[in-house]
């Protein structure tokens, strides 16, 4: 094939037939297509789309150009074979549901192998988020994931680089040529992952807001029936919630005050708006086990979850017991008016929470533990002026007034207190 009639086919709206698509991933991954020219081939399919057929055979492709790994024989201490069962989130502020959901699924006897990322841009990643917890290692070999799972059932940990190569060569890409929101590259690059790391159901929580890649729900959905077909074509028992993330989750936007959160909840409390969504990706995960009638909310409240939590973080070099890494400086914004807290923007906050540190502008940047932005309100709230609504946390104070600016532009007040919940 020339690659430069590649381009012109999908630039003119063409379709790529299964041959085109197979040769230019092979291609590509191998270093023999140009960056220049697979960025034109991104910007020309971000334009143009993909149907189905070509989105299955991309995805395909990907997932072909590294390993699958194998769960099938997955048995615990005991000999009994597990069932596998996984979660992905397309990408939201504040979302460290993972932490709390991979123990509680597993403390119900169903094996949770998570593959997780590190954060690029204003979304977090969970990979960074526990690594707030010192000594706690996101590398593992294939042995050391399967002893785990074993073991503790749940392991959240790198991907390697094996997994679906092409994927992270197109994602670099993405990143810097304005082509990651297009929903045909979205949907095979999450699920080539997912379907390569082999497991056996997995629930998409696909997220619609402002502060998601969706920003509407007619795409949101659109992207959420994609993955839904590409995984239940690949034998993956999938199911799609379309879930809000107009403000963040929780009351935390950072690395480690998320920890802490996450362990809030496994021990009974923190924020209503993480626990549901916790309980209701659990419960989907376990009923994809075939799992059904089981005290899902009660395993957060009686300990269980928490002792999943505890071997998982022992087992990968951490101390669960240990007091995370707090930020040198703080900073307060308080409410300017009195009136109902109207909205409290995901994008804004996540883009504070990332400019004081939590995340990376780099792939080679590191990131703050204790960096990122707390709440004290959530929408709906009714606020006095001058109550505190978010602290900002740094360990680089020069950070501050533009992370302010972001925050203060992410509150809305208002003066109709009839729209309030409280
Ligand atoms: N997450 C991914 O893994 N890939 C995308 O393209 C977007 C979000």
């Amino acid at each position: 094939f020339s690659t430069v009639d590649i381009i012109r086919t999908k630039r003119d709206g063409g379709i790529l037939s299964d041959e085109m698509i197979d040769w230019t991933i092979d291609a590509y991954t191998r270093g023999a297509i140009a960056e220049e020219q697979m960025s034109a081939l991104n910007m020309a399919i971000f334009f143009q789309g993909m149907n189905r057929k070509e989105i299955s055979r991309w995805t395909h492709a990907m997932i072909n150009s590294g390993e699958r790994m194998d769960f099938s024989g997955l048995k615990d201490t005991t000999g009994k074979i597990l069932a596998t069962t996984d979660k992905h989130s397309t990408g939201g502020v504040g979302d460290k549901i993972t932490l709390p959901l991979a123990p509680l699924v597993a403390s119900f006897g169903v094996a949770v192998p998570q593959l997780s990322g590190r954060g690029l841009g204003h979304t977090g990643g969970t990979l960074d988020k526990l690594e707030a917890i010192p000594g706690w290692r996101a590398a593992l070999s294939n042995e050391e994931m399967f002893a785990q799972l074993a073991g503790a059932g749940a392991v959240i940990c790198a991907a390697g680089t094996g997994l679906a190569p092409a994927d992270k060569k197109l994602y670099a890409l993405r990143d810097v040529t304005a082509t990651v929101d297009s929903l045909p590259l979205i949907a095979s690059s999450i699920m080539s992952k997912k379907i390569a790391e082999g497991t056996g159901t997995l629930i998409l929580d696909v997220k619609v807001g402002s502060g998601a890649f969706m920003k509407d729900e007619a795409m949101a959905r659109e992207l959420a029936e994609t993955m839904v077909y590409l995984g239940t074509d690949a034998g993956v028992n999938t199911v799609a919630l379309l879930t809000n993330m107009d403000t963040p989750l929780g009351l935390t936007a950072g690395n480690a005050i998320e920890v802490d959160e996450s362990v809030e909840v496994l021990a009974g409390g923190g924020p209503e708006d993480v626990i549901e969504l916790t309980v209701a990706l659990a419960t989907e995960m376990l009923a994809g086990a075939g799992i059904t009638d089981v005290d899902v909310r009660g395993a957060l409240n009686n300990g269980q979850a928490m002792d999943r939590w505890r071997q998982m973080i022992i087992a990968q070099g951490g101390d669960p017991d240990v007091k995370l890494p707090v930020a040198k400086e703080s900073h307060t914004v308080y409410a300017q008016a009195e009136g109902a807290l109207l909205k409290l923007d995901a994008m804004d906050i996540g883009l504070a929470a990332w400019s004081l540190g939590a995340g990376r502008a780099r792939k080679e940047d590191s990131v703050q533990a204790g960096a990122g932005v707390r709440l004290h309100v959530k929408p709906g709230a009714l606020v006095r002026r001058g109550q505190p609504i978010a602290t900002l946390l740094t360990d680089t104070p020069e950070k501050f007034p533009r992370a302010i600016e972001l925050v203060e532009k992410a509150i809305l007040i208002g003066s109709d207190t009839d729209r309030a919940d409280t």
